[in-house]
């Protein structure tokens, strides 16, 4: 039986048509990868895209300032100030500004976030409208085994306020410390970029990985950030996961760290050794057989 579901869309006109038109109106997406991989830029044609179409858009910031904000979005032709002024986008950020900012987060916990976007909504009036969380994962740097109840706090709550949704999170490699897994586990829809760099040029990937009710793409596609212009989904790319995910070491250091095994273990409520995302990240059997037999890479 066909069900007619509203779709919103991205601002980015290749992954709408991947989407079959856009995100289902309403859902809590998200979008992750390592840093530099062009998650902002696409929030940023989330909102661009809601404020072309006249919707009320909150944009979320711990990482950067409103005025960085801004000015990406002004290298991509969309004219966020202007928004501002009229009222239909609040930014908010972390930057704990003096003299009374009613847009600025004071502390970086959940409660305090979700109570911003409340009010921000309320501020904003009724209907649908497009909130980015840039990035949810920010909130629990220092306890990111709280990830997943908290984002299914952050769901929770706000779905009752009429939003469609792009959570950032990511993960902080070097410490091998912070993860997105809680974020993803609640999520209606997964949007994954990837890097690579080999032969001395940065490449990035997205793929499209969960999105509920609807069919969609699921091959990897190569992006691009073109100035004035923003991102674009260039080719499907033969390359395989393997090809573009953390090298083997990296994800193997992440499996075995105290953190990673508390955050696995409070997702299954069990130990987690042996539930399946120890093993997703410490790679399949196939996988390290085709490595050692050097057919691999
Ligand atoms: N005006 C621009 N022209 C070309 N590339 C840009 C421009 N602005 C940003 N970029 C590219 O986008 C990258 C940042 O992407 P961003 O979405 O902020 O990453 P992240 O995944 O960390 O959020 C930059 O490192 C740069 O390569
Ligand atoms: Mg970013």
């Amino acid at each position: 039986m066909e069900v007619e579901i509203e779709r919103i869309p991205t601002g980015v006109s290749k992954l709408d048509e991947l989407l079959c038109g856009g995100i289902p109106r309403g859902f809590f997406v998200a979008v992750t990868g390592p840093p530099g991989t062009g998650k902002t830029v696409l929030c940023i044609h989330f909102i661009g895209e809601g404020l072309k179409r006249g919707e009320p858009c909150i944009y979320v910031t711990t990482e950067e300032s409103r005025e960085s904000i801004v000015r990406q979005a002004a290298q991509f032709g969309m004219d966020f100030g202007d928004a501002l002024e009229m009222g239909n986008l609040i930014v908010i950020d972390a930057l704990m500004r003096e003299g009374g900012d009613p847009w600025t987060l004071y502390t970086l916990d959940v409660r305090s976030l979700v109570d911003k976007i409340i009010e921000a909504k309320k501020h904003l009036g009724y209907g649908h409208a497009r909130l980015v969380i840039d990035s949810l994962s920010a909130f629990w740097l220092d306890k990111p085994a709280v990830a997943r109840r908290d984002s299914y706090f952050v769901k929770k709550v706000l779905f009752q306020w009429g939003f469609t949704i792009l959570a950032i999170s990511q993960y902080a490699i070097t410490t091998s410390a912070a993860f997105g897994f809680g974020v993803e586990h609640v999520a209606d829809g997964i949007i994954r970029f990837f890097r690579s760099h080999r032969y001395g040029k940065l490449r990035r990937f997205l793929m499209i990985e969960k999105m509920r009710q609807t069919p969609h793409d699921t091959r990897l596609w190569e992006v691009e950030i073109i100035d004035g212009k923003g991102m674009i989904l260039k080719a499907p790319t033969p390359l395989r996961a393997e090809d573009v995910r953390l090298p083997r070491h990296v994800m193997e250091r992440i499996a075995e760290s105290e953190l990673y095994q508390e955050i696995v273990g409070e997702i299954y409520g069990t130990s987690a050794t042996e539930q399946p995302l120890d093993a997703e990240m410490r790679g399949s059997g196939e996988d390290i057989e085709r490595e050692n037999s050097g057919r691999g890479r």
